[in-house]
């Protein structure tokens, strides 16, 4: 299942958000379908062929019809504004001051960094959840004005650099569900896709444990050579590889890619083939990416996609 439906919610805090928009839709559809049929009515009744003079009957004043064309108006404003009051303090519950998140979401120019500071890992894009708990997120951007959304399991939350904002993620079946960044944040915003894969508190822990293992380096083959290209083109000055080097957050943690479903925040799908054309020709793939074009070789290219995509076990 792979929609983005927000009439579709999978979360108590997207339901209450849906439901209002529901309600909205349907209060608005019933004042629509009046006001039209009035329009018509009186077109039909008042025309001017069934006027004796051609001009038709003016009306003026009349206390009783204005009272109650702005009573009613005012009373449905009332309405509206004390369910949208509701469904903002069950959509976005109380974050107590230093509680610590569940999980850290960082926007940058374009792919969304992860950070499970109760666990320590680190990923990228893909973000992996236990389903039936609400969890804590603190939303940050790196570098411009991001904003985070997965209208089936919550409200939106901007991610806004030196300004951490909390949203609660919750889903209450496992499964795909799929987002957008949803502030325009530059060339690549639309590439900026969020995948949220929501799980069993068994096969989360079962992720989380493989992200925390650090694969053995090759030693031998493609894929040490591979390893040693990924040095020499000091590919790590962006990227963080554990167990070979540490790299400032630039780009993507790189550790556990081949895990990963997508390359590029969602523009392919992670195969071998795709890898290499995204080595090959990064900006080709996504124009305006921050990725250099490293002028690798074929050869460079399949000795990285080999490392890259295996776990060396
Ligand atoms: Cu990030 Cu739009």
């Amino acid at each position: 299942m792979q929609t983005t439906s927000p009439f579709n919610p999978f979360s108590p805090q997207a339901a209450v958000i849906s439901g209002l928009f529901t309600m909205a839709l349907i209060l608005m559809g019933i004042i629509l379908l009046i006001v039209a049929v009035l329009v018509v009515y009186v077109s039909y009744r008042f025309r001017a062929s069934r006027q004796q003079d051609g001009e038709p009957f003016q009306n003026h004043g009349n206390r009783r019809l204005e009272i109650m064309w702005t009573v009613a108006p005012g009373l449905l404003v009332l309405v509206l504004f004390l369910f949208t009051l509701r469904a903002m303090h069950l959509s976005d519950p109380y974050v107590p001051p230093k509680m610590q998140p569940d999980l850290v979401v960082i926007g940058h120019q374009w792919w969304w960094e992860l950070q499970y500071p109760k666990s320590g890992v680190l990923a990228a894009n893909e973000i992996h959840i236990p389903i039936g708990k609400a969890l804590l997120l603190r939303i940050v951007g790196a570098d411009v004005i991001h904003s985070f959304w997965v209208p089936q399991l919550g409200r939106k939350m901007d991610a806004i650099p030196g300004h951490p904002n909390h949203v609660w993620l919750r889903a209450d079946k496992p499964g795909k569900y799929l987002g957008t960044c949803s502030e325009y944040c530059g060339a690549q915003h639309a590439w900026m896709r969020i995948q949220i894969i929501a799980q069993t508190q068994a096969d989360f822990d079962r992720w989380q444990q493989a992200q925390l293992e650090i694969p053995p380096q090759p030693t031998t083959g493609l894929a040490a050579r591979g390893l040693q290209i990924f040095k020499d083109k000091t590919c790590e000055n962006c990227h963080t590889i554990e167990g070979v080097e540490k790299g400032p957050a630039i780009g993507p943690d790189l550790t556990h890619l081949f895990l990963r479903k997508t390359l590029g925040t969602g523009i392919l799908q992670n195969t071998p083939d795709n890898l290499a054309r995204w080595l090959k020709d990064p900006t080709g793939v996504k124009p305006g990416i921050h990725m250099p074009d490293m002028r690798l070789t074929d050869l460079d290219v399949a000795a990285l996609v080999a490392y890259l995509e295996t776990s060396h076990e």
